[in-house]
């Protein structure tokens, strides 16, 4: 019998490249090899119980990839936009260093004599599509270098009995839906790997359902027996412009027109600021 090929995974202990790990793993003729910067983590270990190859490198470090990339037959590349914009570099900077990395990993992959395919997870450019109307640097840079589940969580309005999904969008915007990311990516990269030669240079989109929000609110209600509607709301539009004004400068700022609450004989200890709201509705959280 033939020797199993190798698939390097990169994000093999996140979401994404978990999801073909789970998949990859039960393929005969398949190997997986798990790439993570810390073969010690909780998931690296786990990967590591179940039998699978775990290898250290970093998406900052060529000669790290191109060693995890020895002998490998197929990379499934994916790069993390969201770890750089939690740790405090803006969308932009985020996207820019997302795309760096997206370049290393190409390049160490490109310099693996044995590659036979190499699988990028991106998404289309919103600057690009749009003639530059939208800026969404976690699209835009990924889609440089070369699928999508959205925070839906419909809200219970007290009132009425209702759960009310409110997004600043129409009802009828379609979206591109992964499904369940422990098991999709996997899916697709199986095939991509069993159409062989079919597949170079394409895009093949992880999964099929283009859905409207109205839509998804519909079955969101159907399965879980709630009464579920959608509501085009500019909440959100609304608060980043207030937020905007806040930082331009101190919209509350008092003038002549104002009354302070001095004058008003309003006792500043009988006042109820943020630390006590947050202290008297603790039990809430
Ligand atoms: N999840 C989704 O539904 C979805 C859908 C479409 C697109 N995306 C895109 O996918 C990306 C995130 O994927 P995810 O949800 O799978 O993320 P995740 O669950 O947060 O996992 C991130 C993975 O990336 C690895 N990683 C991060 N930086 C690395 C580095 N410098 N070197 C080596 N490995 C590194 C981490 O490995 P270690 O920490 O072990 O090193 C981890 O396995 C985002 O850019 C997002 O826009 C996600």
């Amino acid at each position: 019998m033939q020797n199993p090929k190798i698939l390097a995974v990169t994000g093999a202990t996140g979401a994404q490249g978990g999801g073909v790990v789970n998949v990859m793993k039960k393929v005969p003729g398949w190997k997986v090899r798990a790439i993570t910067r810390n073969t010690t983590s909780d998931a690296a270990q786990n990967l590591a119980a179940e039998g699978i190859e775990v290898v250290q490198a970093s998406f900052d470090d060529e000669t790290s990839l191109a060693k995890a990339f020895e002998g490998a037959h197929a990379v499934y590349a994916v790069t993390n936009f969201w770890e750089h914009y939690f740790r405090g570099k803006t969308l932009r900077e985020s996207g820019t260093i997302e795309e760096a990395q997206g370049m290393t990993i190409a390049r160490a992959a490109a310099d693996t004599p044995t590659l036979e395919h190499f699988i990028w997870s991106t998404e289309p450019s919103a600057a690009k599509v749009t003639n530059g109307q939208i800026v969404t640097p976690h699209l835009d840079h990924k889609a440089n270098n070369m699928a999508y589940v959205p925070a839906m969580k419909p809200v219970l309005h007290p009132g009425n009995g209702q759960w009310i999904q409110v997004l600043p969008t129409k009802p009828d915007a379609k979206i591109l839906l992964s499904g369940d990311m422990a098991v999709n990516p996997g899916i697709w990269v199986r095939q991509v790997l069993a159409n062989g030669s079919k597949t170079f240079g394409k895009y093949a989109n992880v999964a099929l359902e283009k859905w409207s929000f109205q839509q998804m609110v519909e079955v969101w209600g159907e399965v879980l027996g709630r009464n579920a509607v959608f509501m085009r709301g500019e909440m959100g539009t609304e608060m980043a412009q207030q937020f905007k004004f806040g930082e331009i400068c101190d919209p509350w700022k008092e003038t002549e027109e104002f009354l302070s609450s001095a004058a008003l004989g309003i006792d500043e200890k009988e006042v109820v600021g943020f630390r006590g709201t947050i202290e008297s509705l603790k039990h809430l959280f």
